[in-house]
């Protein structure tokens, strides 16, 4: 069954604890935290600390979408975050192999993330290296955006490489799903999906219901 991640970019911030709490009751499998800087996105959340106070709240996996630039150096500060999982995008420096091995070292899980205006050619040499791939269905920056269709070819590329190598990657992807954008996605063998607004804009009391609909 697909694993579901809500994205606390939608959360309420202000009742942080409680917006965990529910989505980890709820049956969410990740908690999907997306960190933005200004510079590699147009738009600026949070940091390691963020991932630090998330981390005594749920044993479920933290689930770390670094949109930033450079990538190598804050490595360090989410690995003793907290994090479980450490995704960035390999054009946003220019050492990706050493980012990988730096989180794999640590015992963590390592991902690449696809921007719609990078091609799956051009991650192949990660893709033995990695426990994820985060296909994005919107340009990172903002939660809200409309599901690019367009990305779709990627899910099943990725999925085809992944049966002819044997690897054992996840694919998950980000931005823009919904119950119907959902389907699309299992249809193209996608593993984990990353639902923001459409997940906490239903009400505390839907969580379990938005959730259950993207299965
Ligand atoms: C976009 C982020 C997404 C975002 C998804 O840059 O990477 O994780 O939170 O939000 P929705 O589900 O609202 O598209
Ligand atoms: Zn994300």
């Amino acid at each position: 069954m697909v694993k579901i991640a809500p994205s606390i970019l939608s959360a309420n911030l202000m009742h942080m604890h409680d917006e965990i709490q529910s989505i980890d009751n709820n049956g969410s499998e990740y908690i999907h935290i997306d960190v933005m800087d200004g510079h590699y996105v147009d738009n600026l959340t949070f940091g390691a600390n963020m991932v630090k106070s998330i981390r005594p709240m749920t044993r479920k996996v933290l689930d770390v979408h670094l949109m930033i630039t450079p990538v190598k150096k804050y490595i360090d500060e989410y690995i003793k975050a907290g994090s479980d999982i450490i995704s960035f995008h390999p054009e946003a420096d220019n050492n990706s192999k050493d980012v990988i091995k730096q989180i794999k070292s640590a015992n963590l899980k390592a991902g690449i993330a696809v921007h719609p205006r990078v091609s799956i050619n051009e991650i192949t040499e990660f893709l033995d290296l990695i426990d994820m791939v985060i296909v994005m269905t919107v340009v990172p920056g903002f939660g809200g955006q409309k599901f690019m269709l367009s990305e779709i070819n990627k899910i099943t590329e990725l999925a085809n490489i992944r049966k002819q190598r044997n690897l054992n990657y996840e694919i998950e992807v980000d931005g823009g799903i919904n119950s119907e954008t959902a389907q699309i996605c299992k249809d193209a063998n996608a593993d984990v999906l990353v639902a923001g607004s459409y997940i906490f804009s239903g009400g505390k009391e839907n969580y379990k219901k938005m959730i259950d609909s993207l299965r």
